[in-house]
């Protein structure tokens, strides 16, 4: 059976440059989203208005990340999760402040003041992005191809689209974020997220040597994709492109509210 070895590796690869070419369409279409192509014509207020709820995104981060930790069978799966959601909490005498924190203090560099952080709340579909997240999450941990799902959602929901959140919010925020005192960048949370998070390889080439959060995901997303091809044709296509969709649907319903 030795002489199936090579053909099925080419399909498998096949697949993945179609789901590569698929993914990265949608991150051009977020990409485009109005409100973020246009950040940087956005009025103060409003720009404002958008961090203060895009924190409230932020807080439910953890709890997402936990919630599909519970549902996760796959251990490989596991610990990649439990490591990147061990990243938000830095040090292990509690001593450091976590990632919020980190964002926290960006926001007071962009001049957001503490009266205006208090008297923030999360607006209906701010409640309505997060409330959908946790079923997203729920949902994916029912299907047979689950650990798929999960893991495919958290990549592309809690890393690969944050960075691109966060890349646009930077060609507005970046200047004030790396002006004055010697060009040195002060930016804790945003700068350093859109750096970590990024896809930077193809789902078709990338490797364990990969260090994003994006990328040491996709190594165990595309070993499950390969595995689930080899049970029954399309099928681990078919949920990924179906979580990946549905995450980006949850990512534009939230920054429809600024339009
Ligand atoms: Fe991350």
């Amino acid at each position: 059976m030795h002489d199936l070895g090579a053909p099925d590796a080419k399909g498998a690869k096949d697949g993945l440059h179609e789901l590569d070419g698929f993914e990265n369409g949608l991150i051009a279409r977020f990409e485009e989203h109005p409100v973020l192509a246009g950040i940087t014509r956005l009025p103060e207020e409003d720009f404002t208005a958008l961090l203060l709820q895009r924190r409230f995104v932020s807080l439910a981060f953890t709890p997402s990340y936990d919630l599909a930790i519970d549902l996760l069978r796959d251990e490989e799966g596991l610990r990649i999760a439990r490591i990147i959601l061990r990243e938000e909490y830095p040090g292990a005498t509690g001593h450091a402040p976590s990632h919020r924190e980190d964002m926290t203090e960006d926001l007071r560099l962009l001049g957001v003041s503490r009266e205006a952080l208090v008297a923030s709340r999360p607006t209906a579909a701010t409640r309505r992005a997060i409330t959908d997240t946790l079923e997203l999450i729920a949902d994916a941990g029912g299907h047979a191809d689950s650990d798929l799902r999960l893991l495919t959602f958290l990549r592309f929901w809690g890393e690969v689209l944050v960075s691109v959140e966060y890349a646009r919010l930077w060609e507005r925020m970046g200047p004030l974020f790396t002006g004055g005192g010697g060009g040195r960048n002060r930016s804790r949370f945003y700068h350093p997220h859109l750096v970590h998070d990024a896809k930077t390889h193809s789902l078709a080439t990338v490797s364990l040597l990969s260090d994003t959060h994006s990328d040491r995901l996709a190594a165990r997303v595309t070993e499950l994709l390969g595995r689930a091809e080899g049970v029954d044709g399309a099928s681990g296509a078919a949920g990924f492109r179906e979580t990946e969709e549905r995450a980006l649907r949850l990512k534009t319903a939230f920054y429809d509210q600024f339009g």
